[in-house]
């Protein structure tokens, strides 16, 4: 008891000196020190099980987020923190990110979430690599990166997402036209959901669904629908053990199980098709990300079709809602939207004739969404926020971080929500700024930016993400100017990904 105290006196002294250094930008190397043993490590006060309990009474945990952001304000950099029978340490320090990048092995290992593998093996699916870990986990990524995340494949897709994004910005504009006045102020919630359902699908199945300018089609609704049940379900059965919660959550594995049969059914649809148009031959030009896998034939279509489906749900509500917000801070920082809109008219001209400069003639806008990935919006005391919060790792060989020895096999919870709120890591991390990305860059100095995970085990979806997200607020920006009326934050809850739990109404004016 009294080497834990001590322990914890010791912690918060060096956690403050730490900080106090760095915001004087005198970070002298401290004098090494012998390093401490895992049970040292402060643990987050609370039972575990109470923990677990409270959980399943709220049916989730809508504030997760916040109430480990305090524990690290209360308890410094690294904590240990236990729901039920899961084990974890929480860090949020880029030091230990880059310690646990130097001990990654080749098979990084993050454990996959129950109720999503439960789902699987109840029916009989194979797991795509959200889900997998160790050999196989490699064999599929090794064969997905070349056809979804190398630049050569960005390349290749880029031009379908510039299309809909040019249409997506004209369908508004003659909403826009339509009133007198020349602008419309509405909620624009779904039409960004159908956005990125139409750019994902041609992007990865080369189909367009016709869903901009048109209110959503009942399929795609009932998609939209399936995947936020999905995502709050899986908040309320992660922490419970499955032999646990199968008699006390029968409702939610139900309302689960359903929607995951709709997610299903609507991917398998569109597999199908692409497959039986191969079969009648070759295509002449690129048709998406899954008919290149499917051509190539180095993996069995099984194994397309799990991953196929993984990257269907993966690619709607995580897209949508930064752009949602970076819609939102525009909205509110007008000063920032003047800045990136010069930048978008600039490159224009070009970017018409090549989709693919996008990629290099719009270093403001990158950065905004940079900007939009570590910050943001929250409950009062805070404003920012990344859509996950956490990459998670069980640590493959032993590792020390914040000079307490971390056993192979421990659950590492990399923090990116507080890591992006640290003001020793972000000067002033609530302003919305992006252009500290560019001025990092020119000194010379690398932020971390986690939003997207670390190593072999990025999100494999991140190209497809960052185009999409890119070309619809480059035609947004040449097009409209975006305001509001509400400057105040809104409040952000956790349902496995963070989600705002009310948007603002936004207005869009027609620029000449
Ligand atoms: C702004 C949007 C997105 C964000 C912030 C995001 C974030 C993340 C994060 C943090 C991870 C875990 C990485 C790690 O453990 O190091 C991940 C994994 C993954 N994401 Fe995304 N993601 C986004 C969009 C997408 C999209 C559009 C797709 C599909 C088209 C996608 C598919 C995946 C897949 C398949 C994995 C598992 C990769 C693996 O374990 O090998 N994501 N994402």
């Amino acid at each position: 008891m009294a080497f834990r105290a001590k322990a914890r006196g010791w912690l918060a002294g060096r956690w403050l000196s730490l900080s106090w250094a760095r915001a004087l930008g005198t970070r002298a190397a401290p004098a090494p020190k012998a390093v401490l043993p895992f049970e040292a490590i402060p643990r987050c006060p609370g039972n575990k099980w109470m923990r677990l309990l409270q959980i399943w009474r709220a049916q989730g945990s809508e504030n997760l987020h916040l109430e480990i952001h305090r524990t690290f304000q209360e308890l410094g950099p690294i904590f240990r923190y236990d729901v039920g029978g899961t084990h974890m340490v929480h860090v949020m320090l880029p030091e230990d990110v880059e310690r646990l990048q130097r001990v990654e092995s080749p098979q990084p290992w993050r454990p996959p979430l129950d109720p999503w593998l439960a789902y699987r093996q109840h029916r009989g699916h194979k797991c795509g690599v959200f889900l997998l870990n160790g050999p196989e986990w490699r064999m599929n990524r090794l064969k997905l990166n070349p056809d979804v995340l190398s630049p050569q494949a960005v390349q290749k897709y880029i031009p379908m997402v510039d299309r809909v994004a040019r249409d997506f910005s004209k369908a508004l504009k003659s909403r826009v036209l339509q009133n007198a006045r020349g602008s419309l102020t509405l909620d624009i919630q779904p039409s960004i959901f159908s956005y990125t359902i139409e750019a994902s699908n041609l992007a990865l199945f080369g189909e367009r669904l016709g869903l901009l300018g048109h209110s959503p089609s009942a399929a795609s609704l009932n998609f939209i629908r399936a995947l936020e049940a999905m995502l709050k379900s899986t908040t309320q059965l992660m922490f419970m053990p499955r032999g646990l919660s199968r008699w006390t959550s029968t409702k939610v594995w139900k309302e689960h199980f359903e929607s995951w049969d709709y997610i299903f059914q609507y991917a398998n649809n569109a597999i199908q098709k692409i497959y039986q148009e191969l079969a009648l031959g070759r295509p002449q030009h690129y048709s998406g990300i899954v008919g290149e896998l499917l051509m190539r034939s180095d993996m069995t279509l099984e194994a397309v079709r799990a991953n196929s489906i993984e990257l269907t749900a993966g690619s709607v509500d995580t897209t949508a809602y930064p752009l949602l917000m970076t819609l939102f801070e525009l909205a509110r920082n007008p000063d920032v939207q003047q800045a990136l809109r010069q930048e978008s008219l600039v490159a224009e001209a070009r970017i018409a004739e090549h989709p693919q400069r996008a990629t290099t003639e719009l270093p403001l806008l990158r950065a905004a969404l940079k900007e939009t990935l570590r910050t943001l919006l929250d409950a009062p005391m805070h404003r920012l926020y990344p859509v996950g919060i956490s990459v998670d790792r069980q640590v493959g060989s032993d590792v020390v971080l914040q000079n307490y020895h971390i056993p192979a096999g421990t659950l590492v919870k990399v923090h990116v929500y507080s890591l992006g709120r640290d003001p020793s890591v972000f000067p002033r991390p609530e302003r919305y700024h992006p252009q500290r990305w560019l001025d990092n860059r020119s000194s010379g100095t690398r932020s971390p930016n986690l939003a997207f995970g670390f190593g072999l085990r990025q999100c494999l979806g991140r190209r497809l993400a960052e185009t999409e997200m890119l070309l619809l607020l480059h035609h947004v920006l040449n097009n409209f100017l975006v305001e509001t009326l509400t400057q105040e934050d809104v409040k952000m809850i956790y349902q496995f990904i963070l989600i705002p739990s009310t948007l603002p109404l936004l207005t869009f004016r027609a620029i000449n």
